[in-house]
């Protein structure tokens, strides 16, 4: 479809509450460039661990939305992050992550420093500002290790998440954290999918049996009419009263599973189980300020990009990147406590769940999407168990509808 042939409001408008979307907010490179210009540049994403960019003059290069970007930790120590674009003639300046006292450019070697600020540049003319040559800086914050940017985000969205985030992410040992695993599941399907996907449980009954067998709230989320679902909470209930490490400073069950758009939670796994691993024995050091395994899971997430979960053991940092209207970068990242050494830490029982989980799901949305691409797709209801997808997909239609031409 055209872009011209797009009228993107009418669209919209004639878009059903409650029921999927039609076909090209799925499937159109165009309306994924308008999202791109605008609603997702808006958008707040995770962009790495502060592990990864340790000490200052540290750099990573990473992509968002098309674009390139520098994430260094400046002389302050604090982490900015800017376009990997010089100010002179537009050179990228990296290719890839390294360190260095100052960013410098291979074309013609002007110098910045870490704060962004040009530094130096030969032959430039006598009466060139160049305090307005610094280099284009995004939004960016670290909370606690989580470093999250937003290409046009507004700051009190990021202070927001710092409000929310630091004082959990800091109980769990997030900021003392380590990788201990990374993979990459790139899945050929539209953003919206993947998120769909990811924030309901419709489909975890028929689609994932390692997780229903581990996650014991399934009984709520999954299932409906589900007379376990009181049950469950019963439980959950008495094991925050009883067995949950009390000064835990995270929000409770049960908001945790009404979850708010933004916002932490925390639950019990269920079983009896200290950790998500296949027989719920920890697979690493205890993490932060936890003084014993209890059992629980924290979530840390904001709609649509950031969802983040700490065990007692470990942690599980989820990105979700769009990279075209029909590819997404899902990318899942396992941190330990910084000082647990390779030998205390099994790796393979440790990313079992989510790396399973994560293949399945991504298998569950090349199908979905290879669906939507027929003549004969049309737009379905959702259930009463794919609320946050609905509300999600609500509120995407009318700040769309907001931001459109
Ligand atoms: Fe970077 Fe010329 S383009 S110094
Ligand atoms: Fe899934």
């Amino acid at each position: 479809m055209l872009l011209e042939a797009i009228d993107l409001k009418a669209l919209i408008a004639r878009q059903r509450p409650g029921w999927s979307l039609e076909q090209p907010f799925y499937t159109s490179p165009e309306i994924f460039e308008i999202e791109r210009k605008g609603w997702l540049a808006r958008q707040w994403f995770t962009l790495g661990h502060g592990s990864e960019i340790p000490e200052p003059g540290c750099f990573m290069i990473r992509e968002l939305l098309g674009e390139s970007l520098i994430v260094v930790r400046d002389e302050g120590s604090r982490v900015q992050a800017y376009y990997n674009v010089c100010r002179h003639r537009g050179s990228r300046l990296y290719e890839e992550d390294g360190r260095s006292s100052q960013l410098n450019c291979p074309y013609h070697a002007w110098g910045y420093r870490l704060d962004g600020s040009l530094r130096s540049a030969a032959g430039l003319p006598a009466g060139t500002d160049k305090s307005s040559l610094g280099l284009r800086s995004i939004r960016v914050r670290e909370i606690e290790g989580l470093i999250v940017a937003s290409l046009e985000g507004d700051p009190e969205t990021g202070e927001m998440l710092h409000r929310q985030f630091a004082d959990g992410l800091g109980y769990q040992g997030i900021d003392r954290a380590r990788i201990a695993a990374r993979r990459s599941y790139p899945t050929r399907g539209n953003w919206k999918l993947v998120i769909e996907n990811f924030i309901e449980c419709y489909h975890c009954l028929p689609a994932h049996p390692e997780y229903c067998g581990v996650m014991k709230h399934v009984d709520l989320v999954a299932r409906e009419p589900n007379p376990a679902g009181q049950a469950w909470q019963e439980t959950a209930a008495a094991w925050l009263d009883k067995g949950a490490n009390p000064e835990c400073p995270i929000t409770p069950l049960p908001r945790m599973l009404l979850f708010a758009p933004c916002g932490t939670g925390r639950a019990p796994i269920g079983g009896g189980r200290l950790t998500q691993s296949e027989d719920g024995r920890p697979v690493a050091p205890l993490m932060g300020l936890q003084p014993r395994f209890d059992g629980g899971v924290s979530s840390f997430r904001c709609e649509p990009f950031i969802f983040f979960a700490a065990l007692n053991d470990h942690a599980v940092m989820f990105q979700f990147i769009p990279v075209s209207a029909e590819e997404t970068d899902v990318r899942l990242t396992w941190l330990v406590d910084g000082s647990a050494s390779e030998a205390q830490v099994d790796v393979a029982r440790m990313i079992w769940l989510w790396d399973v989980t994560t293949v399945q799901d991504k298998r569950l949305i090349e199908r979905n999407a290879a669906g939507i691409r027929s003549r004969s797709y049309e737009p379905g209801p959702y259930t009463g168990l794919e609320g946050m997808p609905a509300r999600l997909v609500g509120r995407y239609l009318s700040e769309l509808a907001s931001g459109a031409a």
